[in-house]
């Protein structure tokens, strides 16, 4: 009861709507291995704190730091926009705070998508206060066409089409973050 399909070839029947297969789990893993490298060059001797978005980015955020190969720390921190549905609110709420004490440290924050990029744009004002002794952002997944608002994106995943996903942590109300390979609504 309630199974859903786990492999890259299947669809996904959420209702009258219908996801399909985007981003295999073999691209999603070689792409964690080249920016893992690409991280653990530009921070080496720095040990940066990466601090993921939760809940999205919290399955990005494991696979990615078994590719980095120096000395990293890792928190969270979670912020709400969305609700339960599948466009944003246009609002963003502070959830959980971040325990560890940024100041003087080099941040990373991980995020699974920028949308908008309303959330990211929040968050970096927010860790901006506490003066880091740098501030990067990776994503794994990016929206150039529905990009809102302008900052620098360090580590891009993939690029994708401004239509709604899930999968590989990115819920739809919640449910489908298991899944190991992400998939797009068909239209
Ligand atoms: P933004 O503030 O518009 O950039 O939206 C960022 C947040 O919205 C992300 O951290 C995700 O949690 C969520 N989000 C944006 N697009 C999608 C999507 O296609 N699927 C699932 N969640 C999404
Ligand atoms: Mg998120």
């Amino acid at each position: 009861m309630d199974k859903i399909a786990n492999n890259s070839e299947d669809y996904i029947k959420v209702g009258n709507e219908k996801f399909v297969p985007l981003i295999t789990e073999a691209e999603i893993q070689k792409r964690n291995t080249e920016l893992g490298k690409k991280i653990s060059v530009d921070y080496k001797s720095k040990m940066p704190i990466l601090i993921g978005v939760l809940n999205g980015a919290f399955i990005f955020l494991a696979d990615l730091i078994k590719n980095i190969d120096i000395k990293c720390e890792v928190d969270f921190f979670k912020l709400s926009s969305y609700g339960d549905e599948k466009i944003s609110s246009g609002h963003v709420k502070l959830l959980k705070e971040l325990n560890a004490d940024i100041t003087d440290r080099h941040v990373i924050v991980v995020e699974d998508i920028i949308d908008s990029g309303l959330s990211m744009k929040f968050i970096l004002e927010m860790m901006s206060k506490s003066q880091p002794a740098s501030l990067s952002v990776a994503s794994l997944l990016v929206k150039p066409d529905s990009l809102k608002y302008d900052f620098k994106i360090d580590y891009i995943g993939f690029e994708i089409a401004d239509k709604f996903v899930i999968g590989y942590g990115l819920d739809y109300a919640q449910k489908y973050r298991n899944l190991r390979s992400i998939y797009v609504l068909s239209e």
